[in-house]
């Protein structure tokens, strides 16, 4: 028998599908009063100053709460912290020193899960620290981390915190050609790794795509966690002085190292993400800022308390890896889970199955993850008991209504709440979403903005726009203080592209969006540049682009978009051979593998179009619209101003175009 779970949500009584938090909900939650958010707005500024001293322990207090010249802004100015010692210590020196910080599940269902206290991470955090220094790492150094879903790599993270060192994670599923693009930009010193790790039953050698990132950069040394070992059959080439096995350093490290004091305005991390050119940016985050919109975040849309067990299904490779599996949860002593596998290994039922297992309270994915698991059918979810869920969080891409509701019923048994959070790597933590202790909660809608902040959706003339007119979302000053402060080594390139569609004093997103009702509510329509969602994994068209340039036989290519029932949307390329070569299922395989060998295969494209040539403006320019327009089978529009408009035929026959209503 089953006990009865408690109805997290009331319906409205008046709207079908508009979902309030029950009375239960209002009771447990840390906000339930709708009055925060006009507080916030009276006073932005003084209301995080409020935030940032309830939240954060501060080894020194700022001067000045928040700094504009525009476009560059600061907070907390002159404030001195550290977040690995908001993280582990405060929680050390009081009861949460035996509480659980971090449940680790691995892939193989048959190997034992591990678990660690704030104690046991502190103890491993404290010594990783030392284990860096020892290796020459000071405050201001750059270490690249290229690990999978283990628990060694919040221990990196961490332990580059506590001395001041800049961690840039790379995604574990990317190339070694795409590490070494970060390594090279972000000038490191030191890479952090593994040998390898599960994904799907397969063995993958992380090391020797390594080993592939770090040629020709800067970097010094490798330290190398021993996830698989010898059981693995893995072959691990290990440079003797270059290369370290972890727990062999481990193994002779000092317990403690004292947190290095570091200033607010400290650059904290850098993360690489998608623009619309073929190179990443750099987004770095700051200690101070980002410590605080993390705290609260994680605090305020999932609501965790001392006994939630939350599990953000991210990669850590990903901001939401960042602020939800390692610094949100970890400032705010709760207990998180990380997965290391696929979630439908060895079955469809793997997530549910852990969230049984464990008694999981707050589950947080993306609507990739939703979809692909919906398909699979509701027998999957119904086999297991999903009664301690408490909320449901999306992230990533905007969420269809079919998907909402078979979250919400089919896994949340019509009882949970659903956070739908848009934000991005540029904003650090979450900015746009619901309450669960306020609401409402509506299929496709995000909410309103957080407490504090503020957005706008303008017209392309920069007018704000009526309710159910859809425009570009804007932040608006003073901006969050967990917003990226600058593109690491390029501020021309942060003023250009945030900064100069509306000016140097409005925050362009990239994103559309529409005001949905009177309360405010926003809804993202997704993205209007050449950045993809595939798979909620951030991408830029000209990035697939480069990558398919590489192959010998390119003369160029044209990556575009299209939706996809499952992963939201996927690349699709369009390719001009060279004279001498045919098209063929071999040279498509080839140019996937190049794909796969430059970015990674999350990079793929779902279908590649030999074409003779391109839609090209009379000045060179791709005209991508057309390809997309041709591709969704909608109208093409003008082409007049082509320099080649017979392509649009031929492109037609290639697509196999059959215009709507035809
Ligand atoms: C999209 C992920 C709709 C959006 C945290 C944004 C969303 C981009 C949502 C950033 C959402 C994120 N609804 N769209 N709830 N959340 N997005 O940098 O297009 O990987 O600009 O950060 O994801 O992607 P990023």
């Amino acid at each position: 028998m089953r006990e009865t779970p408690i109805k997290w949500v009331v319906e409205d009584p008046k709207r079908k599908n508009v979902f309030w938090p029950s009375e239960e909900m209002k009771k447990r939650a840390w906000v339930s009063d709708e009055k925060i958010y006009e507080e916030a707005a009276k006073d932005p500024v003084a209301w995080w100053a409020k935030l940032a001293k309830e939240g954060i322990t501060w080894f020194k207090e700022w001067t000045e709460t928040y700094v504009w010249d525009p476009p560059f802004y600061k907070w907390f100015v002159g404030g001195k912290l550290n977040i690995c010692y908001n993280a582990v210590d405060r929680h050390v020196k009081g009861w949460r020193r035996n509480k659980a910080a971090i449940i680790w599940e691995p892939e193989p269902p048959n190997e034992p899960h591990r678990v660690l206290t704030y104690y046991d991470l502190y103890r491993e955090v404290n010594k990783f620290a030392n284990v860096l220094k020892s290796l020459g790492i000071r405050k201001g150094d750059r270490v690249g981390i290229y690990m999978p879903m283990i628990p060694e790599v919040i221990i990196a993270m961490l332990a580059c915190a506590r001395i001041g060192a800049v961690h840039s994670v790379v995604f574990s599923a990317f190339s070694g050609q795409s590490l070494k693009d970060r390594m090279l930009d972000a000038e490191a010193k030191l890479l952090i790794t593994a040998d390898g790790y599960y994904r799907r039953g397969n063995v993958i050698n992380l090391k020797a795509n390594a080993d592939i990132g770090i040629e020709g950069t800067t970097i010094e040394k490798v330290i190398v966690v021993k996830r698989l070992g010898k059981e693995a059959g893995l072959n691990v080439n290990m440079v003797e002085g270059r290369d370290y096995w972890w727990h062999e350093l481990m193994e002779k490290a000092e317990p403690y190292c004292e947190p290095e004091v570091l200033d607010s305005e400290d650059l904290h991390f850098i993360l690489y993400t998608s623009g619309t050119t073929g190179k990443p940016k750099g987004i770095e985050h700051h200690v101070g800022g980002y410590a605080v919109q993390a705290y609260w975040t994680a605090k305020w849309d999932f609501d965790l308390h001392d006994d939630d067990l939350f599990w953000c299904t991210a990669d850590i490779g990903w901001i939401t890896g960042h602020t939800y599996n390692c610094y949100g949860p970890l400032m705010n002593g709760a207990t998180f889970l990380i997965y290391e596998g696929a979630p439908d290994y060895p079955a469809p039922d793997r997530l549910w199955q852990i969230i049984e297992k464990y008694g999981v309270t707050v589950f947080y994915t993306a609507p990739t993850a939703i979809r692909m698991l919906m398909k699979y059918g509701d027998e999957w979810v119904k086999k297991h008991d999903l009664s301690t869920l408490r909320i449901l969080g999306t992230v990533g891409e905007p969420i269809n209504e079919e998907a909402w509701l078979w979250y919400f019923n089919v896994v949340g048994g019509g009882r949970c709440p659903i956070i739908d959070t848009w934000w991005q790597t540029e904003t650090g933590a979450t900015l746009i979403n619901s309450l669960p202790g306020i609401g409402p909660f509506i299929p496709t809608v995000a909410g309103r903005p957080f407490p504090g902040t503020r957005f706008s959706i303008l017209t392309e003339d920069g007018k704000p726009t009526s309710i159910g007119e859809g425009g570009y979302l804007v932040q608006l000053s003073p901006f969050a203080p967990g917003m990226f402060r600058t593109i690491y080594k390029d501020p021309e390139r942060f003023r250009q592209q945030y900064f100069s569609v509306y000016g140097e004093k409005i925050y362009y997103t990239g994103d559309g969006a529409y005001i949905y009702d009177e309360m405010g509510n926003i809804r993202i329509t997704g993205r209007v540049d050449d950045v993809m969602k595939v798979a909620g994994h951030r991408l830029a068209t000209a990035e697939v682009e480069n990558a398919i340039a590489q192959h010998p036989a390119v003369v160029e290519s044209a990556v575009v978009s299209v939706p996809h029932d499952i992963k939201g949307e996927v690349p699709v390329a369009f390719v001009v051979l060279k004279p001498g070569y045919k098209p063929s299922a071999e040279l498509e395989a080839e140019l996937r593998k190049t794909v796969d060998r430059i970015i990674g295969p999350i990079a793929r494209p779902e279908r590649i179009i030999f074409v003779d040539d391109l839609p090209k403006t009379r000045s060179g320019k791709i005209m991508r619209r057309i390809l997309k327009a041709l591709l969704r089978n909608q109208p093409v529009g003008d082409i007049t101003t082509l320099m080649n408009p017979e392509t649009v035929e031929m492109l037609k026959e290639k697509v196999g175009y059959r215009e709507r209503g035809q």
